[in-house]
């Protein structure tokens, strides 16, 4: 039987140093496929908005959206632990937030809700811990309110505000937190300074867990991301293109 992934698994990975492989995940095919290649962590990202939906940015992303390929992922998955984003305007109240993501969790089956935005949101993320309710934070380049995809506190001020919001964050609750597009020395710096387990995109190796939107590691889509590699170059299937993108995050040879 296969052990199921959960939040102290995360925290385990960290202490021992054994890297943490994640994939953002959509639909059953995918989530079978990558829980079957031994993915421990499937993200359902509001990035499904661009890659399945078509839409510019994630801000149309619903909830009904959410629950629906949550639903999916979660059915699929045995082992991987499912984290499941809040959609823009699922969070702007705590009360709201917390009524979302019990819906996130009893009807889309997510182990782990995730939401974009520093110390602003310390109080939601505390409420919804104290109701039982695990939290993933989400600092550096946030979709829901940046734009433009480009490198993030690059200054010192800047780092150090986010080196702030990250610790502020864990004091409020949240188990783990994605750090995208900042600079590998900062990304460092922060996984070193918090106990919880940090997940990078774009931010160099030295984070505790690694993840990429699957379409773009699989070279679906037309984006050309410096910190992206597409592992289906060479490989018969996309089961063995997961398989060596797992294999190259925990043999700390990707990226
Ligand atoms: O929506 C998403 O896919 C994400 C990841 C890129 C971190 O939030």
């Amino acid at each position: 039987m296969t052990e199921k992934i959960t939040v102290n698994t995360l925290k385990q990975f960290k202490s021992s140093g054994e890297k943490i492989a994640c994939l953002t995940s959509y639909d059953a095919s995918y989530a079978k496929l990558q829980d079957a290649a031994g993915v421990d962590v499937l993200l359902v990202g509001d990035s499904l908005g661009m890659v399945l939906h078509g839409m510019d940015t994630t801000l149309n992303v619903s909830m009904t959206d959410m629950i629906y390929h949550t639903r999916l992922v979660s059915s699929a998955s045995k082992r991987a632990l499912v984290i499941s984003d809040m959609p823009a305007n699922s969070y702007h109240t705590s009360e709201i937030a917390l009524e979302n993501a019990m819906r996130l969790i009893n009807e889309g089956g997510a182990d782990v809700v995730k939401l974009e935005g520093g110390r602003a949101f310390c109080e939601t993320v505390s409420l919804l811990s104290k109701q039982g309710v695990s939290v993933c934070g989400h600092l550096g380049l946030t979709p829901q309110s940046i734009s433009t995809y480009q490198v993030q506190a690059r200054t010192e001020e800047e780092a150090n505000r986010l080196k702030q919001d990250a610790l502020a964050l864990q004091e409020a609750g949240v188990v783990c937190l994605v750090l995208e597009c900042i600079p590998a020395r900062l990304a460092a710096e922060v996984t070193q300074l918090l106990d919880i387990p940090v997940i990078g995109i774009g931010a160099g190796p030295d984070c505790d867990a690694q993840v990429l939107v699957v379409y773009d590691m699989l070279g679906l889509t037309d984006k050309k991301l410096k910190f992206c590699k597409n592992f289906l170059i060479g490989k018969d299937s996309i089961a063995d293109a997961i398989k060596a993108y797992v294999a190259e995050v925990k043999n700390k040879t990707f990226p």
